[in-house]
């Protein structure tokens, strides 16, 4: 792989969870690779004060675990001649002198600013970094998400960074697109001419696309109570995944050739009237359980969570998309914290033989099926259906597996470290562009005002399961399951 181009990156927020699980490590794995010249460098700021040696120090104990075998000694000083931490409040605009000297002159250098603090520093931090005159055409900003928690939040975002920075340099970070199986999702669906006839309601009986975690809220209660699952995850991964299930063949895979596509798969949604939303979405919150054999307690008993909380801790939907191609054809989305296991994966469920010649029964109604799993591990198989040995015929499926960890010894890029070169070499195309975020709040706006005006709760589940009984019923109602071959 090549060299990246000499930059400076800095890191506000820069002591945060963020820096230290995901940020530095993916820096970290950059200068191992031998990928980031002595020139380039990592600025971390945030409020505390600290020396470089004790910010180091602090790094290293939090990046260690999540490196692994890949820490070692040697590199993490190579690592740490690059990284500078800069005490500084970035809300004060007094402090952004100080970033202007340590960043010194380099009118040519590539400068990206990640904005890893909560999101109501987003518009300060863009302000003064205008008005101290650190921005230039060759800056960029990377913004996390949540990027407000409505569309008219949002909106005031986008407006606020965009006073300061053009489109083209605003990259909107959505780390499920840069893990590996969705990307190699675009290969398979436009490098193989296989699946693409295929792809579409005539051949297609369902799409189910499930992010489920394990993990609970893990210190950050407070901010998820005011958040829940259809903001934290499906208004964004979930929906980001269905639109490179959706989208038609862009013409290339420049940013805007890709992110229009996606762009009109958002659009097309159809939207819930009110009486809709009771009918096609199931919000859960989940109660005591068991969690991998773990005892768990009640979300409402999590540190930060209001004891009469009316957040959703798991949320599905039915989804139907108003296209030619997908007309008819149900997309059904879940996520939800406190699963029975950490698994996100994309199922295509194709549509049994028109005439099963071999007789209902050796058919069973068993038909092609398509899983792209990104987690726990990487693969992707295709179920054929297929003749048991032996003098009769029957039928059962079979699975072509691809896995990728097997088919490729590479070492595979973490998502955020992918992201983060991209941002680097200024490819946007797997960044998310504002009118696209703007369509997906939009599309889940009668969702949240509906939730929002009744009295209704979320219906409880147990920890360790698979959500309320009402999630399987949003299918079943259509003679449909969820996909169980876990
Ligand atoms: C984040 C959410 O965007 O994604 C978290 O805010 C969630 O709540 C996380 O845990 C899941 O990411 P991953 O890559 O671990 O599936």
């Amino acid at each position: 792989m090549k060299s990246l181009p000499d930059f400076d990156m800095v890191l506000l927020g820069g002591t945060g969870d963020l820096a230290m699980r995901k940020l530095l490590p993916a820096l970290y794995q950059q200068v191992k690779a031998g990928r980031v010249s002595p020139a380039s460098r990592v600025f971390a700021a945030a409020r505390k004060e600290m020396t470089q040696a004790e910010f180091m120090a602090l790094a290293e104990a939090a990046c260690r675990p999540f490196l692994g075998e890949a820490y070692d000694a040697e590199t993490w000083s190579a690592f740490a001649e690059r990284v500078n931490y800069l005490p500084m409040d970035v809300r004060d605009p007094g402090s952004y002198g100080a970033l202007g000297a340590a960043l010194g002159g380099h009118p040519q250098r590539i400068r990206v600013y990640y904005y890893a603090t909560s999101p109501e520093c987003f518009a300060p931090m863009s302000a003064h970094l205008g008005a101290a005159g650190l921005i230039s055409a060759h800056s960029r900003v990377v913004v996390e998400k949540p990027l407000g928690h409505d569309l008219d939040s949002s909106r005031a975002i986008n407006d606020a960074i965009g006073g300061h920075f053009a489109e083209r340099q605003i990259f909107r970070i959505d780390h499920y697109l840069g893990k590996e199986p969705v990307q190699n999702l675009l290969a398979l669906r436009f490098g193989n001419v296989l699946f693409e006839p295929l792809w579409r309601r005539e051949w297609v009986q369902d799409v189910q696309i499930t992010v489920a975690e394990q993990l609970g809220m893990e210190g950050r209660g407070d901010f998820y109570d005011r958040t829940g699952a259809l903001r934290d995850m499906l208004q964004n991964h979930l929906l980001q995944l269905l639109c490179i299930v959706a989208m038609e063949p862009p013409t290339g895979s420049d940013p805007d050739a890709v992110r229009d596509e996606k762009l009109k798969v958002l659009r097309s949604l159809k939207p819930f009237t009110a009486a809709e939303v009771a009918a096609k979405t199931v919000r859960g919150q989940y109660q005591a359980g068991a969690v991998a054999g773990q005892p768990v307690a009640a979300y409402a008993e999590e540190p930060g969570v209001s004891e009469q909380s009316r957040t959703e801790t798991f949320v599905a939907v039915k989804v139907e998309i108003d296209t030619w191609r997908w007309a008819g054809v149900p997309f059904f989305l879940r996520t939800g914290k406190r699963m029975p296991d950490k698994l996100a994966e994309i199922v295509i469920n194709f549509r049994p033989v028109p005439h099963p010649i071999f007789g209902e029964s050796a058919h069973g109604g068993r038909a092609n099926r398509l899983i792209i799993r990104m987690q726990p591990d990487e693969s992707m198989r295709l179920y054929l259906v297929a003749k048991q040995p032996g003098e009769a015929m029957a039928l059962q499926p079979v699975n072509l597996n691809l896995d990728f960890a097997e088919s490729f010894r590479d070492r595979r890029l973490e998502a955020y470290e992918r992201l983060l070169i991209d941002a680097i070499r200024g490819k946007l195309t797997l960044f998310v562009r504002r009118d696209e975020q703007e369509a997906a709040w939009s599309w889940v706006k009668p969702i949240l005002d509906q939730w929002e005006a009744g009295d209704d709760r979320p219906m409880d589940y147990g920890a360790g399961g698979w959500g309320p009984a009402a999630s399987s019923a949003l299918l079943s109602r259509d003679g449909l399951a969820w996909n169980e071959e876990y």
